[in-house]
């Protein structure tokens, strides 16, 4: 299989976990462009979806699946959305599409974080994959400065706006052995909006397709995991 059949594997098992008459959370990326054309299929069972981007908003709007305003919206049951990387704690790097703000936005509402993947995301260490800032451009010098401080290299994504009108600094090198340290570390410089470590939220569930199949792998309950 593709590592795009993958990707499609994992985010058609998701379809499963969805709750009937509820919103629903969709996450950003080209796992997630699979499940909104899953979730298309069965749109008369839920009652609409919260988007985490202009992009997966405009993909939904043209299914027919009608978008609504976070701000209206006090409950989400469950949120999908795909990964960077991911480890065996299910703390993960989101963020390569540079949707990472929204994202966890959506995500901090939602009871249920269904993260969708295909098996090259699972690490046992994050941080080979670069680690997306986003930063309020007139902090860019100085939220630079601090990264290195921390000790990664941090890189301005060239040409690229955030839907909130934002810079992204990726920043190279990090061996993340404190996730959930260094995502409040970075959270606290001034300038940054927020960054792409999801690890004080993490994933609930984790959907990993892989040559053998999709693992259904629950936080804190692997004797339940099973494989479609
Ligand atoms: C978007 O900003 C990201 O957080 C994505 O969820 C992540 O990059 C996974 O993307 P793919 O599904 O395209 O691999």
């Amino acid at each position: 299989m593709t590592q795009d059949e993958l990707k499609k594997a994992a985010a058609l098992a998701a379809l499963d976990y969805i709750v009937d008459d509820t919103i629903v959370g969709v996450g950003t990326g080209s796992t997630v462009n699979h499940f909104i054309d899953g979730l298309a299929t069965i749109r008369s069972r839920i009652r609409g979806a919260v988007s985490s981007s202009e992009a997966s908003s405009a993909r939904l709007a043209a299914h027919g699946i009608p978008v609504f305003d976070l701000n209206g919206i006090d409950r989400i049951p469950v949120y999908v959305d795909g990964a960077d990387e991911i480890d065996g704690r299910f703390c993960m790097i989101k963020g390569g599409g540079g949707a990472l703000t929204r994202e966890k936005i959506v995500a901090a509402v939602a009871d249920r974080f269904v993260c969708i993947c295909d098996a090259s995301k699972r690490v046992d260490t994050l941080g080979r994959f670069p680690l997306p800032v986003e930063v309020i451009p007139m902090a860019r010098a100085h939220v630079s400065r601090e990264l290195a401080r921390l000790g990664g290299q941090p890189r301005v994504r060239e040409n690229f706006v955030s839907d909130n009108g934002n810079l992204i600094i990726d920043v190279h090198g990090l061996a993340i052995t404190d996730p959930c340290a260094l995502e409040g570390e970075i959270n606290q410089i001034v300038g940054v909006v927020t960054n792409g470590l999801f690890a004080s939220r993490g994933a609930d569930v984790l959907l990993l397709a892989g040559a053998g199949g999709v693992e259904r792998l629950a936080r804190d309950a692997s004797p339940d995991a099973t494989r479609d």
